[in-house]
């Protein structure tokens, strides 16, 4: 057990249903961003975690640092049915901190550690756990800390693949978590779905990146209140043609739903698009391409399917222009 073992967890970037998809039963499709994160585990006299994002090691001991590392690592234990100090101990470095002179790409990272740390570990004592299962622990993990997303981030980031996500009552979750034991909670049956949503759409995804920093926890706890049953029906319907339209590489509808979603997300809240991803949108104007916010808005990253190559390149200068960078892009 004495090899050095390597796992990389990547980001996500909401492509649709973003606050919608915090009321149990609602759905969001969410783009895996091929960034990864890296981390290395191996055996040691203790246990030692290091990132570079703080650049220093600590232990179990209280560091608020390292707490959602830290947090991760009990609940692994609680998981094996040990206490921490009874785990085989090991050395935890992780690099790729999704960011750039200290500002955030906003593609994930809470949710990358978490999993990242999960993987590090389960590699570690060569344990093969269900996807499901790794979903559930690290939702685990980030309820009981207090994390009020929807944790569709999560699905995304452990499939690292494009997901339609129709998220669980995380209310009825906190309930169980609070009466019943780890094991008894990961046989229960949640609610949420994870498809892979795979399409021949033939496009190119573009990633905007405001350089920004927006904290999605405050956003959601600003936005949420304006969230009306309304937004959620008309949101829901288009991320069901969404999903058809994937499927079916149905451009001309995917283009429309986007759009649609995009309005919807205008309208719920004035913080959602703030001016540089108005920009970002606007650059889209004209061109064969559907272009908008992602994730909670505010700042950090906006999205675009561009279905004409020339048109991409027209995108990508004007957002040059604007102080937009282009994070990331592939071929869908
Ligand atoms: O900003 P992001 O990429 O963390 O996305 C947040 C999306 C929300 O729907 C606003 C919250 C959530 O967790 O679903
Ligand atoms: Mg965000």
């Amino acid at each position: 057990m004495n090899e050095k073992i390597q796992v990389q967890a990547g980001g996500k970037l909401y492509i649709a249903g973003e606050y919608a998809v915090l009321t149990p039963g609602q759905s969001a499709i969410i783009k895996n961003i091929p960034i990864y994160m890296n981390a290395e585990i191996k055996l040691a006299q203790s246990i030692s975690i290091w990132s570079d994002m703080f650049n220093y090691s600590t232990d179990m001991s209280k560091d608020s640092n390292y707490a959602l590392i830290q947090d991760t690592i009990a609940a692994f234990a609680e998981f094996l049915g040990k206490k921490v100090s009874d785990l085989q101990p090991f050395t935890l470095e992780i690099r790729g901190k999704l960011e750039e002179k200290g500002k955030k790409y906003g593609i994930g990272s809470s949710g990358s550690v978490t999993v990242l740390t999960l993987k590090a570990l389960l590699a570690f004592y060569h344990l093969h756990l269900s996807k499901d299962t790794i979903f559930k622990l690290a939702s685990y993990v980030l309820i009981k800390r207090g994390d009020n997303g929807s944790m569709g981030d999560l699905a995304c980031i452990i499939y690292d693949d494009l997901v339609y996500f129709t998220s669980f009552d995380r209310d009825l979750i906190r309930k169980w978590i609070a009466s019943e034991t780890l094991e008894k909670l990961l046989k229960r049956e949640w609610g949420y779905e994870i498809f892979v949503l795979k399409t021949d759409i033939n496009c190119d995804f573009l990633v905007g990146w405001t350089k920004q920093p927006s904290i999605s926890k405050d956003m959601i706890d600003y936005v949420k209140t304006a969230i009306s049953q309304k937004f959620l029906i008309q949101t829901q319907n288009h991320l069901n043609c969404l999903k058809t339209a994937f499927l079916a590489a149905d451009k001309k509808t995917i283009k429309k739903e986007l759009e649609a979603v995009s309005d919807l997300l205008l309208n719920l809240s004035p913080v959602i698009y703030n001016e540089k991803l108005l920009q970002l949108k606007r650059a889209s104007y004209g061109l064969d391409i559907v272009a908008k916010s992602s994730g909670s808005g505010g700042g950090d990253c906006g999205i675009a399917l561009s279905f004409n190559e020339k048109d991409s390149q027209t995108i990508i200068e004007r957002w040059q222009e604007a102080g937009i960078e282009l994070l990331y892009q592939e071929k869908l």
